[in-house]
């Protein structure tokens, strides 16, 4: 069974405070998203792996840490997901970038597929996927499973507001994905939008409604 991390850093839950208010319009609800997604990076890549290698300071050489050489690659669901990439590619900027475009049907409900590229070399890549809403577990289930199917590294699944109902789709799909969230929300409403969540954070990020 998947793992799931929450972020209870009073900045991360400052930050989604504001996020989710009404009152918050798209540019600062653009770079909450941002620095919320750089602050949870900082964990989510936390187990990288490290070697030593020496280096000369100006006064001696030392034998000193580096990552080592780890290839990763931050998948955005579109298009809320996008919300999310700058912040994490600014503490992982060498990352390659797939994108997967996703929406959900509004009477179905079911993820639809419209857009997918990912690195070349993705089997040696360990990925984050990144949507900032884990709702039903639909879209982030179906992404996960088109990316499994092209065998990367490893997957990580990132987001900034779960729903229980989304977590127990995910880790039934996919026992082997941890879930990085920063808040577990209450549960769904009648139309699945997250309780009490922050909206649609599509709309709510590029002004669209
Ligand atoms: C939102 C969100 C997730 C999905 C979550 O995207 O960004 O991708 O809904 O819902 P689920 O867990 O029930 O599948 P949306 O379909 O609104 O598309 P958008 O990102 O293009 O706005
Ligand atoms: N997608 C969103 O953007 N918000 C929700 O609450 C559920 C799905």
């Amino acid at each position: 069974m998947g793992e799931v991390f929450t972020f209870d850093h009073p900045l991360i839950q400052h930050k989604l405070t504001l996020l989710r208010s009404k009152e918050t319009g798209p540019k600062e609800f653009r770079e909450l998203a941002d620095e919320i997604s750089t602050l949870m990076a900082y964990e989510v890549t936390r187990d990288m792996p490290i070697r030593e290698v020496e280096i000369e300071t100006p006064i001696q050489t030392m034998k000193a840490n580096k990552i080592a050489g780890k290839k990763l690659g931050i998948v955005p669901i579109l298009r809320a997901g996008l919300g999310m990439l700058d912040g994490v590619l600014k503490l992982i900027p060498t990352a390659k970038v797939g994108h997967i475009g996703l929406y959900r049907d509004p009477d179905t409900l079911e993820p639809v597929e419209y857009y997918c590229k990912l690195p070349t070399d993705i089997n040696e890549r360990d990925l984050i996927v990144v949507d900032p809403m884990l709702a039903t577990g639909g879209s982030a289930s179906a992404a996960l499973q088109f990316i499994k199917d092209r065998n990367p590294r490893g997957i990580k699944f990132m987001c900034l507001v779960a729903a229980p109902e989304g977590i127990e789709r995910v880790q039934k799909d996919h026992p082997d994905v941890d879930i990085f969230t920063a808040a577990v929300d209450e549960k769904l409403n009648d139309h699945a939008y997250i309780v009490p969540g922050l909206g649609d954070a599509g709309d709510r990020l590029y002004g669209t409604k």
